[in-house]
């Protein structure tokens, strides 16, 4: 299993997988993101975006943003926007694997926290989470329209 980060070239790939997922949706009305927005974050040098790849297939990937840090502030967070493993791979340390990688870029950046939004009716994130340390917040539903 290799760990490297993710090019222009695997968008197809990755927004696939990311479509596949329905964990990730959180708006009935949008995809689980803008095609646009998913590409930037790829190329964007703010975010860490790195993928898991077992013989040239995508394993998985996580996204964290550090684009909220330009503030002098002591604490500097990161978001954990997401962290996907594709089905086959599931429960083999793919996520730890990448979660592992993306927190060593993510300190050497000078980051010192790392907060997500996980589904509250999904265990396995929950389970994945508590395991790596974070602490549940408070539970909150998302709402939006078009205006
Ligand atoms: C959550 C997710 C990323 C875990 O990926 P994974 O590669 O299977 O995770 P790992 O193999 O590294 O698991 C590490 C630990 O997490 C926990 N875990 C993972 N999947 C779990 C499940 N289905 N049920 C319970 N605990 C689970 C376990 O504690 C596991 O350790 P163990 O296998 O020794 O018991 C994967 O299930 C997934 O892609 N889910 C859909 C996407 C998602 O919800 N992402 C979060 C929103 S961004």
């Amino acid at each position: 299993m290799k760990i490297r980060k993710a090019l222009r070239k695997d968008f197809g790939e990755l927004y696939d997988l990311g479509l596949l997922t329905t964990e990730l949706r959180v708006s009935k009305n949008e995809p689980f993101m803008e095609k646009d927005d998913f590409m930037l974050r790829i190329t964007d040098k703010r975010h860490v975006f790195l993928i898991a790849e077992e013989q040239n297939t995508i394993a998985g990937f996580i996204c964290a943003s550090t684009k909220d840090t330009d503030r002098p502030l002591k604490h500097r967070y990161a978001c954990l926007v997401y962290i996907v493993t594709s089905p086959d791979f599931r429960r083999r340390g793919v996520a730890t694997k990448l979660y592992r990688e993306c927190v060593r870029i993510l300190k050497a950046r000078g980051i010192t926290h790392l907060y997500t939004l996980a589904d509250a009716d999904t265990k396995a994130i929950q389970k994945f989470l508590l395991g790596k340390g974070f602490k549940t917040g408070e539970k909150m539903i998302w709402m939006d329209r078009k205006i």
